[in-house]
């Protein structure tokens, strides 16, 4: 008999629990996977749904219930004066895998479809596709000193929060806009719970409540449930604690191509010693409207629109390039995480080695996009991974090379 009460106790709690978080489960997918007009399946084994533009989740978000989506941006990040050539020798990607196997038709976009497999990887239905939270502690006088600012000083104080960074910084103005070519790798060995990336911030307000947005590509099993390159972007306006998430796994980015997936893979990937592949990333304010545009790999993937910022409504404050290993297992923690950065290389190996950012571009008020003129390396975990700006000769378009192996005998 007791028993028998303790089994339907146990049943009780189960299924409140369980039949709670399962039921998160289905209104999560509820939300995210909208119905599609179309449904392309991808030899990678993504499934692209191909929505209604005007019924993307953005539309969810309670500032943007009345938003009137913005089909073009009124400028361009005019970069053809500026741009030499790529060094001639690493090639752009042009398209996803994906759409091999089908487009999407006008007046609608390709969203990567989100599995239940998915959503249960998180902690949680509602933490699915969100970074956590953390501090950009330099950002508080970011601004203030431009001459003698120290940006390793600015920096070592603030926790690392689960996350490390090896980076270049531009500082001392406020920017409009910014890009890069991003080097393509797929970082072999990133482990379950962590993620790797190599991307853009833009970043804006005050350390506690910084507001970033971000772009570029990261292998994130967490996410993705496997160890592809896929692109990403990403938001927030609040420092990460209840705002903002990867691609379109919350309200907010409002897509406008039909081309181009976020989160869908990028493709190919570069080869240690071989061929080389970068993708185009620009993310820059679209003055007449206060949005802020993403282009990948010149295709306007769309934007972020302005309400969703405080700070970031006029300009950002900081611009960072570089990668990001996200991980319990940084700094103190020993064992330190095998998770590599950029290539899995070492910045000072360089060119086919190491995965780098070329063609830095800012634009700030003068409307003129431009290589930034005070720029400061730096790195979170010097033993783990690195930075090396290079050009190899005065006049040539420099390099920055970043990455690192993570674990390493330095690195215990
Ligand atoms: C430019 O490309 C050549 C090969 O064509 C390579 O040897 C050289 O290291 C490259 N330089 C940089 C900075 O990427
Ligand atoms: C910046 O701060 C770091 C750490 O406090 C220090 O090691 C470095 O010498 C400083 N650099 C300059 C140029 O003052
Ligand atoms: C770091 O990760 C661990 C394990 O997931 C978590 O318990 C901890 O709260 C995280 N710390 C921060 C500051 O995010």
């Amino acid at each position: 008999m007791r028993l028998i009460l303790i089994f339907a106790v146990l049943c009780f709690f189960y299924n409140e629990t369980y039949g709670k978080v399962s039921l998160d489960i289905d209104k999560k997918l509820g939300t995210l996977n909208k119905p599609a007009l179309k449904t392309i399946k991808s030899e990678d084994g993504d499934v692209i749904d191909c929505i209604d533009i005007y019924k993307q989740h953005a539309f969810d978000h309670p500032a943007l219930r009345n938003h009137k989506i913005q089909m073009k941006p009124s400028v361009e990040f005019d970069t053809k004066k500026t741009t030499t050539p790529n060094n001639g020798s690493s090639k752009p990607i042009t398209s996803q895998i994906w759409s091999k196997s089908g487009n999407c038709p006008v007046g609608t976009i390709p969203v990567r479809r989100v599995s239940r497999a998915d959503i249960m990887r998180a902690s949680s239905p509602s933490h699915f596709g969100r970074k956590t939270h953390h501090r950009y502690s330099f950002l508080d006088n970011a601004l203030q000193h431009k001459a003698n600012f120290n940006l390793t000083a600015e920096r070592l104080r603030e926790p690392l929060n689960n996350r490390s960074e090896a980076i270049i910084v531009a500082l001392g103005f406020n920017f409009l806009g910014a890009q890069s070519d991003i080097n393509i790798w797929n970082p072999q060995g990133v482990q379950a719970g962590d993620y790797s990336s190599a991307q853009i911030w833009l970043l804006g307000g005050v350390s506690n409540t910084f507001e970033s947005i971000e772009a570029g590509w990261m292998v994130n099993q967490r996410v993705f449930g496997d160890s592809r390159t896929r692109l990403f972007a990403s938001w927030t306006k609040d420092a990460y604690t209840k705002t903002g998430c990867i691609n379109l796994l919350c309200s907010g980015f409002v897509q406008t191509s039909t081309k181009f997936a976020l989160g869908a893979t990028v493709e190919p990937v570069s080869i240690l010693g071989g061929a080389q592949y970068f993708i185009a990333v620009s993310i820059y304010l679209d003055p007449n409207s206060g949005n802020w545009w993403l282009t990948c790999a010149n295709n306007v993937m769309g934007y972020w629109p302005g309400i969703l910022f405080n700070a970031l409504k006029h300009s950002a404050t900081a611009v960072q390039w570089g990668g990001e290993v996200y991980s319990p297992n940084l700094m103190m923690t020993k064992p330190h995480t095998k998770t590599p950065m950029g290539s899995g290389n070492w910045a000072s190996t360089r060119w086919n080695r190491a995965c780098f950012h070329t063609n830095l571009r800012i634009k700030d008020f003068s409307m003129q996009v431009k290589y930034p003129q005070y720029l400061s390396e730096y790195v979170d975990e010097h033993y783990c991974y690195s930075t090396r700006l290079f050009r190899d000769t005065y006049m040539s378009e420099p390099h920055f090379y970043f990455g690192g192996p993570g674990q390493n005998p330095q690195c215990p």
